[in-house]
Formats: C-alpha cells, sequence, structure tokens
C-alpha cells in the first residue's frame, strides 16, 4: 500500500512540477512579448510617419540638404544633433514658412508651399528623429540622389568658339555661371533635368527678357526655383537671360552633365541585376562580356572612359543605325540608373579584354554559370551596409522592428542563399519553447514508467 502510495505522489510532484514549469515559462514568454508589444506599437506609428518623411525629403529637400541630410555647398545640414535638439515650434516655423531673403523656400500650403501641417509635423519628425542612412537610401531608391558636385566645367574649346559670337564675352559668363549654379537643376546645356524644366527650348526663347528677368530675380513661388538677386549681381542676371534667348547659337556639349556617379543601395543593385538580366544579357552577356551581337560593357576599357551619365545616355537614347535600342521609352530613369549602378560595380574586377559568350548568349537558365550573382553578392555587400538596413526597418514586421529588426537587416548581406523563413525565425522563443517541451517529455515518460512499473 505504501508503495502505491509513494508512486501516486511521485506521479503528483511531476505533475506539480510540470505545471509549474508551464506557469514559469508562460510568464516568462508574456514579459517578453508585453514589453516588446508596446515598444513596437509606439515605433510602427512613428515609423509609418518616418516612413513618409523620407519620401518627402527625398522629393523636396535633398536636392539642397544633400543626401543623408549633410548639407550641400551654403545650405546647411540637418542630420546635425544641435537642430534635432532644436524646440519642436521653431523647427516647424522655419520649415512652413522659410528663411526670408535665402533660398530655403515656404513649404505650408498657407505660403504657397506643397505640404500639409501634418507632413511638416512630419518633417520636424524627421530632423528630430530620422534615420539620415535609411532617408539616404530612400533618396536614390526613388532616383532623386543630388548632383553632387552641382557644378561641371565647360567645355574649353566650345567656349572659345562662343566667344567669336556677337557679344561673346557675355555668353562666356553666361555659360561659365551656369555650369556653376545652374546645370544641377537645368541639366547638361540647360536642357532640363527631372526636378526642373529645359531653358534651352523654342517656348522659352519666346518670353521677353523683362519676363525671364522677372523669374530669375525673384524665383517662382514654391518651387525649387530660388530667388536669386540674393546671390547674383543684375548684369549678372540680364547675362543668363541673353544665354536662354540666343541658346540655339550655343554649340551643343558646351555645357556637359557634371560627373558624378550614380549612387546606389543593396536594393537598386538588385534591380539593376534583374533588369540586365532580363533586358540586355540577350545581347551583351549575362556578364556584359559580349556575344557577336553587341560589344562587351564589362571591359577595363569602356568602364573607364564612360562615365555613369555618359552610359546612362547611351542606354537612354540608344545607338540609332544599330541593334541597340532606346531604353528611355520603356523604362523609367530609375530603372536605367539602376542597370547603370549594377553595370559600373564591374569595373573593379573588369578584364583588359572581353572573351565574347559564344552562340546566342548564355543559352538556357539551367547551363549557366552562375557567377554573375556572385559577384553581386560580394559586392553588394561592399557598397551599402545601411541598404540593408533600410530593407529591414522599411519591410520589418512589427515583432521584429525592435533590436532584431537591425540584426535581421546586418544578416541579410552573409545569408543572401538562406531562405526567407529561416530569418524570420523568434530564436529567444523557439529556443524556450523547445526547453520546455524536452522537461515535459522527460517528466511524463518517467512518470509513464513509474506508472507501468506498478
Ligand atoms: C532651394 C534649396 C532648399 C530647399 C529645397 C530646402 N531648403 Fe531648407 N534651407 C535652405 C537654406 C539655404 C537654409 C539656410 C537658411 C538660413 O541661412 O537661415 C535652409 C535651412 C533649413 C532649416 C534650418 C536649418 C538651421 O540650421 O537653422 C531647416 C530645418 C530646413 N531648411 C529644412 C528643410 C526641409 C524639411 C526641406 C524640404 C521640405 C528643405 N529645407 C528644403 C535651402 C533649402
Ligand atoms: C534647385 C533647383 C534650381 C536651380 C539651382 C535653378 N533653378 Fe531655375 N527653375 C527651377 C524650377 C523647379 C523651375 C520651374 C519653376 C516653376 O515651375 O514655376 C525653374 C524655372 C526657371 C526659369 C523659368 C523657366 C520658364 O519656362 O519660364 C528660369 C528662366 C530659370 N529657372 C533660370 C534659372 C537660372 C538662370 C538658374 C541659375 C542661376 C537657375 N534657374 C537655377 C529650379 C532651379
Ligand atoms: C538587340 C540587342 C541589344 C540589346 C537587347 C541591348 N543592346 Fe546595348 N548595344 C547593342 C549593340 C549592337 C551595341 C553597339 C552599338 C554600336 O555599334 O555603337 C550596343 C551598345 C551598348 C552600349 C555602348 C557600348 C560601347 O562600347 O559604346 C551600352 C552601354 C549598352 N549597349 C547597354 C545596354 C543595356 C544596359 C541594355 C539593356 C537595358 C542593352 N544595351 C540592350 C545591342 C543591344
Amino acid at each position: 500500500m505504501t508503495e502505491t502510495q509513494n508512486r501516486r505522489r511521485l506521479i503528483e510532484n511531476l505533475i506539480g512540477l510540470l505545471a509549474t514549469q508551464i506557469v514559469v515559462f508562460a510568464l516568462a514568454f508574456y514579459i517578453y512579448q508585453e514589453s516588446t508589444r508596446i515598444e513596437t506599437a509606439q515605433n510602427q506609428v512613428l515609423n509609418l510617419q518616418l516612413e513618409d518623411a523620407m519620401s518627402l525629403y527625398a522629393e523636396n529637400c535633398a536636392v539642397c540638404h544633400g543626401l543623408n541630410g549633410e548639407g550641400i555647398g551654403s545650405n546647411p545640414a540637418l542630420n546635425n544633433p544641435a537642430l534635432a535638439e532644436m524646440p519642436y515650434e521653431d523647427l516647424y516655423k522655419t520649415i512652413s514658412r522659410g528663411r526670408y531673403g535665402t533660398s530655403m523656400p515656404a513649404w505650408s500650403k498657407d505660403d504657397g508651399g506643397p505640404l500639409s501641417d501634418y507632413q511638416i509635423s512630419e518633417m520636424v519628425g524627421l530632423v528630430q528623429a530620422g534615420d539620415w542612412a535609411a532617408t539616404g537610401d530612400r533618396v536614390v531608391n526613388l532616383g532623386l540622389a543630388p548632383l553632387i558636385p552641382f557644378t561641371t566645367q565647360p567645355d574649353v574649346l566650345l567656349l572659345e568658339q562662343v566667344g567669336t559670337l556677337p557679344d561673346g564675352p557675355t555668353l562666356q559668363a553666361a555659360i561659365q555661371l551656369f555650369a556653376a549654379e545652374c546645370v544641377a537643376c537645368h541639366g547638361a546645356d540647360g536642357l532640363g533635368t527631372k526636378i526642373a524644366p529645359t531653358l534651352n527650348n523654342p517656348l522659352v526663347r519666346q518670353k521677353t527678357a523683362d519676363e525671364l528677368n522677372r523669374t530669375i530675380t525673384f524665383g517662382s513661388a514654391g518651387t525649387l526655383m530660388a530667388a536669386w538677386s540674393n546671390k547674383l549681381a543684375p548684369e549678372q542676371i540680364s547675362g543668363m537671360v541673353s544665354l536662354i534667348q540666343r541658346w540655339d547659337e550655343i554649340p551643343a556639349g558646351a555645357i556637359p552633365a557634371p560627373d558624378v556617379p550614380i549612387a546606389t543601395t543593396a536594393e537598386s543593385l538588385a534591380l539593376g541585376q534583374t533588369l540586365f538580366s532580363q533586358n540586355c544579357s540577350r545581347c551583351h552577356g549575362p556578364e556584359g562580356q559580349g556575344t557577336q551581337r553587341a560589344p562587351a560593357l564589362n571591359v577595363k576599357s569602356f568602364l573607364t572612359d564612360t562615365n555613369d551619365q555618359a552610359i546612362e545616355q547611351i542606354v537612354t537614347g540608344g545607338v540609332p543605325g544599330t541593334a541597340m535600342p532606346a531604353w528611355g521609352d520603356r523604362m523609367t530613369q530609375v530603372d536605367i540608373q539602376a542597370i547603370v549602378g549594377f553595370i559600373r560595380q564591374w569595373e573593379a574586377s573588369a578584364p583588359e579584354v572581353a572573351i565574347p559568350t559564344r552562340g546566342s548568349g548564355g543559352g538556357p537558365p539551367w547551363l549557366r554559370t552562375n557567377s554573375t550573382t556572385t559577384t553581386t553578392n560580394a559586392n553588394t555587400a561592399a557598397t551599402t551596409q545601411t541598404g540593408a538596413m533600410a530593407t529591414g526597418a522599411g519591410t520589418g514586421t512589427g515583432s521584429s522592428s525592435s533590436g532584431q529588426g537591425n540584426g535581421q537587416g546586418g544578416g541579410q548581406n552573409q545569408v543572401a542563399s538562406t531562405p526567407a523563413w529561416w530569418q524570420t525565425l523568434n530564436w529567444p522563443i523557439l529556443l524556450g519553447l523547445t526547453a520546455l517541451l524536452s522537461i515535459a517529455f522527460t517528466l511524463i515518460s518517467k512518470g509513464y514508467t513509474t506508472l507501468k512499473k506498478k
């Protein structure tokens, strides 16, 4: 009888122990979840606002305040810790009303700008708590990286040629000024960019000198076109007006595009790689080594002689009279820049002489080597760490946004080959559950054998 009692007691003890274990683990699990849950909810709201603010920054502010808020030329930095400490009201006022007598425009709808009160408060949030590395990635991914340096050098020979035109020296001075102050927005030869209109076309030439003079002197409210009377003397402004009105006499190429490397992120390089293999590899070879149909792009000579703007121009306009299509009709500028960024990363390892792929360039997918993929991974990791972090923060689900988000983001570089589900596992919880299960099994099997013995 005592033996049965002992056994029963043993089983009761075991069950009690098991129950206590479960309670302790459940409690630990709850505490773990709850502390992150509140934080996560708060972070989510903040993150949504910052998300929005990053795009607004890319569209409206990066051109003057720089890719990562570092400032450009005389435009101040916004990623400045002292600015983040500035009272909310002061920042709000600066952004909504602008700074009178400077090129900082008013952004509030009340003052003729494009932003709502809510959007301005989001911008204040960005200045106070933004992730500037992620903001820089956003700017690049939207294809809005500002041209730095802002300036370019006029072509020496063509500039000399301009000197022989009537009133040549005025035009020469205006070209030099345009290359120093206006080219970043109004583009090479004044042909426009995606942020500012062309000045070199018949419609603008038709405008009166007065009209043009007024726009340059006073700017255009609510747009990026600043009042240049702050910076330029009246005779410099009238020189710009002459240039704009007589642009049809100026030889093309007098004001080249600034030589600015196209900025890349992990995301843009991946996009470039996909677009290249979908659209270009059948002629240029899977790794850009050329085929019988088209020349190699992955060779030293081509890559060192051709800057990013030139490659962008070739791809956009095609090569008339050859098989090279004009891609500007079917792809956005962002797509084309992603491809150029992808092609550029071959430069470090490009061979002096390319060995063209034979046949139709690549063959069926299962016969291709995957070395393109390997190169890209290595380069991606080296180019931008922050790219992966931005992706992590942008796509991270609620539960992984604190602490673990960073770990995942950083890991994405090396573990590109591990499946996605692997990276989403919540390791502390998984380990806890495994421990719980193994204890439970041990106890149950012990209890079972004891019962069986009886
Ligand atoms: C056309 C160029 C330009 C654009 C575009 C621009 N800014 Fe500015 N911003 C300036 C200049 C120049 C100043 C410095 C004004 C001064 O001297 O007080 C400035 C100042 C500021 C300041 C105050 C900095 C300080 O140190 O006091 C903030 C904040 C600011 N800008 C935010 C923004 C935001 C947000 C946007 C986009 C919505 C933006 N800016 C767009 C040119 C620009
Ligand atoms: C920060 C970018 C930026 C810079 C730098 C800039 N502009 Fe502009 N400019 C613009 C934008 C944007 C517009 C269009 C404004 C609008 O939509 O009303 C514009 C419009 C103009 C116009 C009116 C064009 C028309 O069709 O009527 C003239 C003229 C002009 N700019 C001249 C200049 C000159 C000259 C310089 C250099 C001294 C210069 N801009 C520098 C952004 C810029
Ligand atoms: C139908 C075939 C074909 C396709 C598809 C094609 N290209 Fe080309 N590409 C050519 C040919 C042919 C040339 C050489 C043109 C010439 O003779 O100057 C060329 C030239 C170029 C050049 C200039 C090379 C040099 O040495 O000057 C670049 C850059 C280029 N292609 C990029 C691209 C990109 C990027 C894509 C995909 C978006 C692409 N090409 C798709 C046929 C093609």
